[in-house]
């Protein structure tokens, strides 16, 4: 039996056995992907209770099929498909009027889209194919954050507290380098210095801005590199560099996705999360040679 003056545990959010996404109002760029990450991250926030979720992409050929799939999983959830480009200003703030009209709040942007961008030596890269990806994956995050930021601050009859959470996806790529080619990461790495500088300057406001950086998972834009592999028959060694030694599927980083998005993730602010199966947290080595 406890003693009187035994202290209650300060919690800041409801029970983390409940759904994590309860009533709130989740954008997800980059969604159309069959295998992506977007539509992983969709499924997870639907399945814990959003009330909307907004599946955003420049594509549109899968949209309408993950609404039917989501709708018929999560029939309590409004499902609302956009056909944008992430990178576009108009477009962007267009999607958060609405959610904002329809439901008087915003709770948490998922600026996921991206692009590999050209997969060549530096010294052949042009300025267009430079600028594309930072175009896509740098400038769409920033504007994201600009017209996500404010929303979140409003608070109506269903949220009492101005605040919300909002997620980028950098890469392994934007930490250091042999992750992809020069214009994807340095376009990453900017995303990572968007989560840092953008959280300060957010102070006050109950906005968390985070990135999430991913290892080698199989989605639309890798499919080429699993497919070579098993057609070579070499397939197992992808993956080989992580202590794991395997790729990662995108509902793994969904799920790390889902946890910055809720109030379990409350004092989690500014950072780079690397989800990649321990990849980023060792030295170069030779694989065989460590114990
Ligand atoms: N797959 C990996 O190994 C890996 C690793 C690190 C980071 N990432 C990042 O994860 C994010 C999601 O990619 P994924 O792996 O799911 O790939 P994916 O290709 O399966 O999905 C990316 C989606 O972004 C969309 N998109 C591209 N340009 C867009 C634009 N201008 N506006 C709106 N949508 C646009 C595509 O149509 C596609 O549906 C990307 O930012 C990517 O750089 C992926």
């Amino acid at each position: 039996m406890a003693p009187n003056n035994y202290p209650p545990i300060h919690e800041v959010a409801p029970p983390s056995t409940q759904p994590r996404a309860n009533g709130k109002v989740v954008i997800i760029t980059g969604a159309n992907s069959l295998l992506g990450i977007g539509r992983a991250a969709a499924s997870q926030f639907a399945q814990n209770g959003a009330r909307a979720v907004y599946l955003c992409d420049f594509a549109d050929d899968n949209l309408a099929a993950h609404k039917k799939d989501l709708d018929n999983r999560f029939p309590s959830v409004d499902i609302h498909v956009c056909k944008f480009d992430a990178a576009d200003e108009a477009a962007v703030r267009n999607v958060i009027t609405d959610a904002l009209q329809r439901y008087q709040r915003l709770d948490v942007f998922f600026a996921n889209a991206g692009i590999l961008g050209p997969q060549t030596l530096f010294s052949n890269v042009d300025s267009e194919g430079f600028m594309q990806t930072l175009r896509v994956n740098t400038l769409g995050p920033f504007l994201a954050a600009k017209y996500a930021a404010p929303a979140m601050q409003k608070t109506s009859p269903t949220k009492s507290a101005p605040g919300g959470s909002i997620i980028m996806t950098a890469s392994v790529a934007g930490l250091r380098s042999n992750a992809g080619a020069t214009p994807y990461s340095a376009s990453k790495a900017a995303v990572i210095s968007l989560a840092q500088t953008l959280a300060f300057q957010l102070v006050g406001t109950g906005v968390r801005v985070n990135a999430v950086c991913p290892g080698l998972i199989e989605t639309g834009m890798t499919s080429a590199v699993f497919d070579a592999a098993r057609a070579r028959g070499t397939q197992g060694k992808i993956g080989q560099l992580n202590p794991l030694r395997r790729a990662g599927h995108a509902d793994e980083i969904a799920r790390a996705v889902l946890f910055l998005g809720s109030d379990d993730a409350s004092y989690v602010n500014g950072q780079a999360w690397a989800v990649d199966g321990g990849l980023s947290a060792g030295h170069p080595f030779v694989p065989g040679k460590l114990a």
